[in-house]
């Protein structure tokens, strides 16, 4: 190579980073920048989280903490972990007025001078914890609201201000550690999908407005809770696996993760539908509205898709508690209507 050539593949010409983007969206939407800095402070969590997640076989980091969150589920030490890298990153930085985590009982008021702070977030530290032993992927999921009390105290037992319908949110996003660790999030301008380059730490723009696909071929649901589904939802699920029952002819797939996360982003990228319903056990299923659901709607509603509870949509739905369970139907138009349609005529419950 003559001298006067040099490589500049090393200089990532075409490379967007996070921080790139949202600076140019901020721009463009004319946000205040507030925003854009506490979107960079929840991806520097998210990259020592995914740190502590691929070091976890070896940092003695696997299996369970030997306690029970307020969800009566056992914690894995990565929930604990993730739990205390998300509040210390997030308390101290001064954009919280308070936050809620799925593995604390109540919220708890970020650190000292924020009580000038316009958000509050909620967030699932680590989704898809029965997977992290097996090394299947799982996720974090958070969602941030603006607050609406006045915030001159932060009296653990007010929640108001996390009482609000999702599509409230001003952003919403998840990571997901798997094959490469991704960060998908949305202002409710489209949904945009991030990849780590661990070699430079640095979140590279790899799927900007990500479009679901109105209609799809793969469901993912836990079959082993047929039995306690309503009427509609069983039906639904048999037109899926009898091309003959089904309008289109279509056959379908069954793909499940069981990391809401994992299930969830193919479904953003290939299409198709998502669904944890309720059952007789637990009419309201397992899934939480404020830090997985309604997320996780906001980011399917910026791609072109759609998320219900089998009857209306998530994004309606305001909480009756921080850790309030909603049944879940979420991802292509065409499908969650209908599973809507045939909870309609043949029974939701
Ligand atoms: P978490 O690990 O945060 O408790 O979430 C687990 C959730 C969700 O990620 C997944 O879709 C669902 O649990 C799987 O539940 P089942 O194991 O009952 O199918
Ligand atoms: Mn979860
Ligand atoms: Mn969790």
């Amino acid at each position: 190579m003559k001298n006067t050539e040099i490589d500049t593949s090393w200089t990532f010409t075409n490379t967007v980073t996070l921080a790139d983007f949202i600076r140019k969206n901020e721009l463009q939407v004319g946000a205040s920048g507030n925003l854009s800095s506490v979107i960079l402070r929840i991806a520097l969590a998210t990259k020592i989280v995914s740190r502590g997640v691929n070091r976890a076989g070896l940092a003695s980091m696997m299996g369970l903490a030997g306690e029970v969150n307020v969800q009566g589920e056992e914690q894995a030490k990565l929930d604990i972990y993730a739990d205390k890298v998300f509040s210390s990153t997030l308390g101290r930085s001064g954009y919280f007025l308070s936050m809620v985590s799925e593995e604390r009982e109540e919220l708890w008021p970020a650190k000292k001078g924020s009580e000038t702070s316009h958000y509050v977030i909620a967030f699932d530290p680590v989704d898809g914890s029965s997977n992290i032993d097996v090394n299947v992927s799982i996720g974090t999921v958070w969602g941030i609201y603006r607050r609406i009390s006045d915030g001159s105290n932060v009296d653990p037992n007010d929640t108001s201000d996390f009482l609000q319908p999702g599509k409230n949110q001003v952003a919403a996003g998840y990571t997901i550690y798997g094959s490469s660790t991704m960060f998908v999030y949305s202002t409710g301008h489209g949904t945009h999908g991030f990849t780590l380059d661990p070699t430079i730490g640095e979140f590279i723009l790899t799927n900007p407005q990500m479009e679901m696909p109105q209609d799809g071929n793969i469901y993912s649901c836990n079959e082993g809770n047929y039995h306690g589904w309503s009427e509609g939802v069983k039906q639904y699920v048999d037109t899926l696996k009898d091309p003959s029952k089904h309008a289109s002819g279509n056959t379908h797939s069954a793909r499940y993760v069981g990391s809401l996360v994992a299930d969830f982003h193919r479904t953003v990228l290939k299409g198709g539908i998502f669904m944890y319903p309720g059952d007789k056990k637990n009419p309201n299923g397992k899934l939480r509205l404020l830090y997985e659901c309604a997320p996780m709607a906001f980011l399917a509603e910026n791609s072109g898709g759609r998320a219900s509870n089998g009857n209306s949509s998530i994004s309606d739905l305001v909480p009756t508690d921080i850790h309030a369970r909603t049944p879940l139907f979420i991802g292509s138009t065409k499908m969650v209507e209908e599973v809507e349609k045939s909870i309609r005529e043949h029974g939701g419950d």
